[in-house]
Order: structure tokens, then C-alpha cells, then sequence
């Protein structure tokens, strides 16, 4: 079975989904199983990677994550347990997002790195 939230992503075109609705555990895209995204699992630095709450704000790493065009944060989110909220960042951008409510977990994704949970 899916879960509520997981990120799912096919290793053939880069696709990624969220699930929104548990359902039966065979997602496909490109005629091929897509692969369950786990967080904090690839080696890379977690002092750059690990989303750190800090009130309404989350910023990405003890140390600054790049914000290059090929390495950066895709995407931060955010939840309360009732809000779920996604900001998306472009190059250039500060790794961090800021929220109209107090995240209590929060989750980002690195184009080369995965995704990455401050739990
Ligand atoms: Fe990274």
C-alpha cells in the first residue's frame, strides 16, 4: 500500500508524485515500477540538506544549501498536522520558504540529492 505523502519518482523520465490517497503499492510510469522516494537515505551532506524550522520560516541547512542551476532546492514543504504547503525555488533563490502558519515538519528536494525531512 501507498501512504499518505510519500513521494514517488520514475527513474526513466524524473517524474515525482505525492500521494493524496493511500491506494495499492504499483505506481508506473514509462512501463516501469516508480521507485519510493526515502528521506535523508542518499550520501550526501546533511548539514546542507536537513530543513531546520525556525517559527513560520524553514531554511534548508546548518550550512546554506547551493542554489545553483545544477545543484538546488527544488521544493520546500511544510505542515502544522492540518496544513500541508509547498513552496518551489529556482536557482538564485534563498533555500527557504516561509509559511502563514507554525511547521511542525517540514521536507525538502534536491535535484541531485533526494529528499530530505527535518524529522
Ligand atoms: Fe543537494
Amino acid at each position: 500500500m501507498t501512504s499518505l505523502n510519500q513521494i514517488w519518482g520514475c527513474e526513466a523520465c524524473g517524474n515525482i508524485v505525492t500521494i493524496l490517497h493511500k491506494g495499492i503499492d504499483a505506481l508506473v510510469c514509462c512501463n516501469q515500477p516508480m521507485v519510493l522516494q526515502k528521506e535523508n537515505t542518499i550520501d550526501a551532506s546533511h548539514e546542507k540538506h536537513i530543513p531546520i524550522i525556525e517559527g513560520n520560516k524553514v531554511k534548508i541547512g546548518s550550512i546554506e544549501h547551493p542554489m545553483e542551476e545544477s545543484h538546488y532546492i527544488e521544493w520546500i514543504s511544510a505542515t502544522d498536522g492540518k496544513i500541508t504547503a509547498r513552496v518551489f525555488l529556482k536557482p538564485g533563490q534563498k533555500p527557504e520558504a516561509e509559511f502563514c502558519f507554525a511547521p511542525i515538519a517540514a521536507r525538502c528536494y534536491c535535484n541531485l540529492h533526494g529528499l530530505w525531512t527535518s524529522s
